[in-house]
């Protein structure tokens, strides 16, 4: 199905120093909005960015139905624009959307979007080595209806926002072995907004502790780790990058793939298999050199400083010559244009 994309630019640019713009702040002078009803998609226009008339009976704002995904275009060091991953992102927006019985959008149509979208805010993603324009594709259900269904209706929307280091320090995290980000069967793959609200009480909790973030375990032992907030959690011990195996409850980061995919093409060994906290105390304790970060779209490569499990605080090892630094190089190099983008990860908007 074809979609026409209408543009309604607005002449004024206001863009200020984004360097200064905390995460997710401030948003670029335009958004893409798209409207699903009858069973198609329709009406799909960038805009200025604006806010949105909705009947305070939308389901999203009831039950939850909402999928989101982070994204981020790099200006490459011959000045050309690129989204990074778009298809994978693409795949990961529609396994979400399926997981929360929400509408497919066609391809052309997100590709479309986001590159009409970027185009037009381009003077928006920052020249500075560590600046990205972050881009939010979004889903909500839009029908108004206080029952309890699956909605009719739905609104497709793309905002943007200049984006640097999510974490500006080495994180102090803790094992959370008595809440539960997500269970088997439940939604954790997908990118769904009660996923996140859900975190907000044991993550508040550990922050009042004197934490950044909680390491999740699984809900059935509690000994498996699965991710961090708004990461996935990768390991180097001895050398070797360990990361928990996807499964049911466990994002499948973009990011975190990208790692693995480069890792794998440096000659390191990686495994992707169940890694519970036992193992982690054991190299410790043996004395091995612990690498641990998270890694994801906004977060990027997040160094972990110490990890406090069982009440016990392990110091990880963060000197300048770690692996995960190496590896944040090696992905950054991709993104700039600077290394050979062997996978067509760049899609380059020109
Ligand atoms: C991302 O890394 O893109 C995320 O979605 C994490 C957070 C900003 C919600």
């Amino acid at each position: 199905m074809e979609h026409t994309i209408s543009i309604m630019a607005q002449a004024e640019r206001k863009v200020t120093d984004t360097k200064t713009i905390p995460f997710g702040k401030v948003p670029t002078e335009h958004m893409f909005i798209a409207e699903y009803a009858d069973g198609k998609w329709s009406n799909a226009r960038v805009t200025p960015f604006q806010n949105l008339v909705l009947s305070p009976m939308a389901l999203c704002l009831h039950y939850g139905q909402t999928v989101f995904e982070g994204m981020k275009a790099f200006v490459m060091e011959d000045g050309r624009i690129n989204v990074f991953r778009i298809d994978k992102h693409y795949a990961r927006f529609n396994k979400s959307l399926d997981r929360m019985c929400m509408p497919e959008v066609p391809k052309k149509l997100f590709t479309e979007a986001i590159r009409q979208l970027v185009s037009l805010d381009a003077d928006w993603v920052p020249r500075d080595a560590d600046g990205s324009l972050y881009i939010r594709p979004f889903m909500i259900a839009s029908e108004d209806r206080i029952g309890v269904k699956v909605s009719d209706e739905y609104l497709f929307m793309i905002v943007c926002s200049p984006a640097y280091l999510y974490y500006t320090q080495p994180l102090r995290v803790k094992v959370e072995t008595e809440y539960v980000r997500a269970a088997e069967g439940g939604t954790g793959m997908a990118k769904c907004g009660g996923n996140y609200g859900g975190a907000f009480y044991p993550t508040s909790k550990a922050r009042a502790e004197g934490f950044d973030q909680v390491l999740w375990t699984d809900a059935k032992t509690h000994e498996l780790i699965e991710e961090s907030g708004t990461m996935n959690a990768m390991f180097f011990i001895d050398d070797k990058l360990i990361t928990p195996a996807l499964s049911g409850s466990i994002l499948d980061g973009v990011t975190r793939d990208s790692l693995i995919t480069i890792a794998r093409e440096k000659g390191m060994i990686v495994e992707e298999r169940p890694v519970t906290y036992r193992e982690l105390v054991a190299a410790f304790e043996a004395g091995k050199r612990v690498e641990a970060f998270g890694a994801g779209t906004a977060a990027v490569v997040a160094p972990i400083a110490s990890i406090v499990i069982e009440g016990v605080e392990y110091n990880c090892y963060t000197e300048q010559d770690a692996n995960m630094y190496k590896l944040r190089e090696y992905l950054y190099a991709i993104r700039k244009g600077v290394a050979p983008d062997t996978h067509n990860w760049n899609y380059i908007i020109g």
